[in-house]
């Protein structure tokens, strides 16, 4: 298999096996081992393969492009190399370029923000989501409130997902909006994509966040059709950082309100009239200079995911999850007391390869995760610890009442002398993250495996930290 070729077209079915992937981290990632990194933190940030960056250079080397949006001829290579990210963006993701455009953002945060500013919310609207969306989702209900709409969230049964006993509410009679997460960046839930419809029965546009979802899932836009998908290509393979996308429905952008424009957003723009003529769909929405060096840069990242197949990836990262899901439970004490306490399903059923803990002391009391992660990075193991910007599935996760969640609010000088990790303190209000990704190979879970049966061992938590 060759990893750097992009003749490998989407939708194809072929078989990548472990050996493969073996292979890939050595021949790709080799900077990994080469550092001694254990990384695992896939839903921060994804990692380029080296064939990215060599595709990159070549192209960069050999080609002049200039600023966009006019005809000289290295403006028109811009637009050109633009377009055609564009195109392959949509072929991408399965979506028919007659009915999706591409609206190219700085990252995910961007292109939520873009539909949450612009949607006709008004009295009577409703917007609606679950509880463990991301905060650059839940951030959205400020321009809901803003405009009268109401903001109705649901709820989350004990594995962190959504509690199906719970109907969606139906629209109000203003414009409404339902956003939910693909993949839950804090439990790695995979929430049922055929929510797209069942809010759209009820009146609603969509929006689906799938920021956690499509590094390693292949999303078919030609099988589900939400009006409105934000993703980040940093977070699917790696580089450039900088790059994400809205991709809408042409009719769902046209619903869509501006309230301003910018350079590249407008055709006409008269200081004597007060006029101003918007551009044509996806290019209303891009304010300014696009990042065309960056849109550049997708081409050689979407062909490495090609060559290896989203299906073959996602039966990686369920391997793996498998995996660790069964370590993690299997770590106890001499006394067969469990040593980790799980947070979402115990089991590789409809999620991703995000997996939340907290490991237990021996009388079972959380073990502050900030100690963990401080302990994992002297080990050159990256992991993450808090609540990941999501903090509705961790009330959930951790049992936090409303008091205690205003209790979880930092007060200055706890953060700053890092007091709130000493045991039993205060009320631990995060957990760890471990996430794997195309990259991870099984050598990565057994130094994990090694490093937490050794922190557990040592009881590091009594001296960690300790002043
Ligand atoms: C589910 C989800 N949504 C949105 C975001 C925000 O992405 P970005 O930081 O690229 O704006 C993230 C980032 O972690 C995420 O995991």
């Amino acid at each position: 298999m060759d990893a750097s070729s992009d003749h490998v077209q989407s939708g194809q079915r072929f078989k990548v096996n472990e050996k493969d992937f073996e292979e890939v981290r050595a021949r790709e990632f080799g900077r990994l081992d080469a550092g001694g990194h254990v990384y695992l933190d896939y839903t921060g940030s994804g990692l380029y393969a080296e064939c990215q960056l060599r595709q990159n250079d070549a192209f960069l080397e050999h080609h002049v492009l200039g600023n966009p949006h006019s005809e000289n001829p290295t403006s028109a290579s811009a637009t050109e190399r633009v377009e055609g990210a564009r195109a392959d963006v949509l072929d991408f993701f399965g979506a028919d370029p007659q009915e999706y455009a591409v609206v190219f953002t700085s990252n995910a945060s961007n292109a939520l923000k873009l539909v949450g500013e612009s949607f006709p919310f008004r009295p009577g609207s409703r917007f609606t989501l679950p509880r463990d969306a991301h905060n650059s989702v839940l951030g959205l209900r400020m321009f809901a409130q803003a405009r009268g709409a109401s903001v109705d969230y649901l709820p989350l049964d004990d594995e962190l997902r959504l509690d199906r006993r719970v109907p969606i509410p139906p629209a109000g009679e203003g414009p409404s909006l339902f956003v939910f997460p693909a993949q839950s960046n804090f439990s790695g839930v995979k929430h049922p994509l055929s929510l797209v419809e069942q809010a759209r029965d009820v009146g609603y546009r969509v929006l689906v966040d799938a920021a956690a979802y499509a590094p390693t899932s292949q999303l078919d836009l030609s099988r589900n059709r939400p009006d409105f998908v934000a993703v980040a290509f940093y977070k699917m393979f790696g580089y450039p950082t900088g790059v994400g996308a809205l991709l809408a429905r042409r009719e769902a952008l046209d619903a869509l309100e501006r309230p301003w424009f910018a350079g590249g957003t407008v055709d006409f723009v008269s200081t004597h009239t007060g006029v101003h003529q918007f551009r044509a769909d996806a290019e209303r929405f891009e304010d300014g200079t696009p990042n065309f060096l960056g849109i550049a840069a997708l081409a050689p990242g979407l062909g490495f995911l090609r060559s290896l197949g989203m299906h073959n990836v996602a039966d990686h990262v369920t391997r793996l999850t498998d995996r660790l899901l069964e370590m993690l439970q299997e770590l106890r004490y001499e006394d067969g007391s469990s040593a980790v306490e799980l947070y979402g399903p115990k089991d590789t059923t409809d999620r991703g390869g995000t997996i939340p803990f907290n490991l237990l002391d021996h009388s079972g009391r959380v073990v502050p995760y900030e100690l963990v992660v401080r302990a994992a990075a002297e080990n050159n193991i990256s992991m993450r610890g808090g609540s990941f910007c999501n903090p509705g599935a961790g009330e959930k996760a951790l049992n936090l009442g409303v008091d205690e969640a205003f209790g979880c609010m930092p007060d200055a000088s706890a953060t700053e002398t890092g007091d709130r990790a000493r045991a039993g303190s205060v009320r631990v209000s995060g957990a760890l993250r471990i996430s794997v990704g195309i990259p991870t190979v099984s050598a990565d879970l057994d130094h994990l495996a090694a490093f937490l049966s050794g922190f557990i061992a040592a009881r590091s938590w009594e001296t960690t930290g300790a002043d």
